[in-house]
């Protein structure tokens, strides 16, 4: 939701900005822009509606500079234009700011503005912002960028500059992410760190509420009440290439090929198959509490989610406690009964979705053990939770997501035997799931080097507008993750079911023209998928089976088969979302989608 990026120091700034900004776009990408200081009274500043290759090239005469900041938009307020696009200004054009957010009281805060005489040049509520600074300006650029912060609610995540004091830029947020990455007598703040890692791998993450001020080469933190904070650095261990595209055409090929290596990073150090148990430090801390929790409530968005629902029929089948998946964004309107023996996992590869941190934030409040499941080290998310387990897969840039999905069933399925092993679990069926865990990133492997058959299909059925995916048991949430995947990256209309539910409506709407594809591996519901493919094929459906390998029968029936090896009934997620992942990529080529950057997203959903 919104990349933003800023540099002071004493490089050039603005190919630097432009380099982050690329690496942030998938954070937002209607629009972008960049300003710098050049020495005059006013900000030099561009913007384009578009892409920050679009930015590059108007970019041809920007004044060298070393203080800038820029900017790459998901908008919110103000339709994505050349006028939205930030940085905003305020009248006299020295202050230049720019925003992930949203300022909510921005329609009082802009009339009183305007009353005071301020020309708006935008319809954005960023904009209220760059006016504010100016109102309260008379010198201290530092503090007047407080003064304005006290004036608006709602979440930020900002940077701002002032031709007067081209050797201060600031910083500050709530609720919205941003880091400061430390060099060598020079600064850069982002969004998040993907745009810091090729300048330094030494960060700081701010806290709500917390201001940098960075002023030549020295940076002061400080929070609300204008107390100086001593910040602990954290370095960067991912390496640069992770964030690039190694060869591939598009980031999310990249991941769905990463997944064996996932697996196995998701894995590593933490499976003791001997002792039937995995090891996860991150939450030794709150062992004892774990002991007693008698319900587990999982909270996430999208992907994030339909993992938690895969992780819901683990844990209820081997950890004996109760396990509920809510959307995050529906926790807080839930008055669902929670007690001190209620958990609450919160799912998020970026650690940054906003409707997830409130739930979180939501279950703070009412006391609750939080746990985290978090890719993005040090994110909003890990921070605020009592204990909790990262994925390590290095970064997941495509917007659609894949390997943080296949990461986080791994990692709920080696909670649930350190869970079930703390209760009834047996020595045995730990090892065994664990020993089968050790085996997915080869079994992985072989899906993805037998991609021909999966592009053979999607080129068949690339021209459908309807589909349907069905799954039981395990494999309902995949049927889900299926859908939403086609839905997202080659819009096409895609419902997940499980396979019961068809018969009471949605099997109405089928005919030759809506596909379905059925999730029928060798498992307790396989008998029932068989009815299922019989009741869709009498219908004049056309049925696409993801079976085990070595299931002759199920080709007989079904139109279409994609195999896959076999597993363990509660690890075929793994496997059987990978067919699906590859599917909505080609079928998305064959559309000729931009798969990494669909429309109307962003990768993380910073705003609620
Ligand atoms: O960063 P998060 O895991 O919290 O993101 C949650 C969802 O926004 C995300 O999974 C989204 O659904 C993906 N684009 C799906 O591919």
């Amino acid at each position: 939701m919104c990349g933003i990026v800023g540099y002071i120091g004493k490089r050039n700034c603005s190919p630097l900005l432009l380099d982050g900004l690329s690496r942030l776009e998938y954070r937002g990408y209607d629009s972008a822009g960049l300003a710098v200081c050049d020495g005059t009274e006013r900000l030099w500043c561009e913007k384009t509606k578009g892409r920050v290759a679009s930015l590059r090239e108007r970019c041809f005469a920007v004044p060298e500079s070393t203080c800038g900041i820029a900017h790459t938009r998901w908008a919110t307020h103000g339709e994505p234009n050349e006028r939205n696009a930030h940085p905003h200004g305020d009248c006299s054009g020295s202050i230049r700011v720019v925003h992930n957010g949203i300022i909510e009281n921005y329609r009082t805060l802009k009339e009183k503005l305007v009353a005071q005489g301020h020309t708006f040049t935008s319809d954005t509520d960023t904009e209220v912002l760059a006016h504010l600074v100016e109102q309260c300006y008379s010198g201290d650029f530092p503090a007047a960028v407080k003064e304005a912060l006290h004036l608006i609610s709602g979440a930020y995540g900002i940077a701002v500059i002032h031709a007067r004091h081209p050797d201060t830029l600031i910083a500050s947020r709530v609720g919205s992410p941003l880091v400061v990455g430390i060099g060598e007598d020079e600064h850069v703040v982002a969004s998040d760190v993907t745009a810091i890692v090729p300048i330094t791998r030494d960060v700081v993450y701010l806290e709500d509420g917390e201001i940098a001020v960075i002023s030549g080469s020295s940076l002061t933190i400080s929070d609300r009440d204008n107390e100086c904070k001593t910040k602990d650095h954290h370095h960067i261990e991912w390496s640069l290439e992770s964030a690039e595209r190694q060869g591939y055409d598009h980031f999310m090929l990249k991941e769905i090929m990463e997944q064996p290596e996932a697996i196995t990073n998701s894995t590593r150090g933490r499976i003791f198959a001997e002792e039937g148990t995995a090891k996860l430090g991150g939450l030794d801390s709150v062992q004892d509490r774990l002991r007693t929790i008698e319900r587990l409530v999982i909270v996430g968005m999208g992907t994030a989610r339909n993992a938690g629902l895969v992780g819901e029929y683990m844990l209820e089948a081997h950890a004996e406690f109760p396990v509920e998946v809510e959307f995050a964004s529906e926790f807080g309107y839930r008055k669902s009964p929670l007690s001190d023996r209620t958990a609450l996992l919160a799912i998020s590869q970026s650690g940054e979705t906003m409707d997830t941190c409130i739930a979180l934030r939501e279950a703070r409040r009412k006391g609750l053990l939080t746990l985290g499941l978090v890719n993005v080290t040090g994110s909003s998310i890990a921070r605020e939770t009592d204990a909790g387990v990262y994925n390590h897969i290095g970064p997941e840039i495509a917007v659609a997501s894949t390997k943080a999905f296949i990461s986080q069933v791994t990692i709920l399925a080696l909670m649930t035997t350190y869970l079930g092993r703390m209760r009834t679990m047996s020595r045995a069926t730990g090892a065994s799931i664990l020993n089968a865990l050790g085996e997915l990133p080869d079994l992985a492997k072989k899906i993805l080097t037998q991609t021909d058959p999966i592009k053979k299909l999607a080129k068949d059925f690339a021209r459908y507008e309807h589909f349907f995916y069905l799954g039981r048991g395990y494999n309902f949430p995949v049927a889900l993750e299926g859908a939403l995947k086609l839905k997202e990256i080659a819009y096409v209309h895609a419902e997940g079911y499980n396979g019961g539910e068809m018969k009471h409506g949605p099997i109405a709407l089928i005919d030759s023209s809506v596909p379905t594809i059925i999730l029928a591996p060798y498992d307790s519901a396989y008998e029932k998928n068989l009815s299922h493919i019989q009741e869709l094929k009498v219908r004049g459906g056309t049925v696409i089976a993801i079976a085990t390998e070595g299931n002759e029968e199920i080709a007989t029936l079904a139109d279409e088969v994609l195999f896959i090896p076999k597993t363990l009934e509660m690890l075929t997620p793994i496997l059987s979302v990978i067919p699906l992942q590859l599917f909505a990529y080609y079928v998305a080529l064959e559309r000729g989608c931009d798969v990494d950057k669909p429309r109307n997203l962003a990768k993380s959903v910073t705003v609620e």
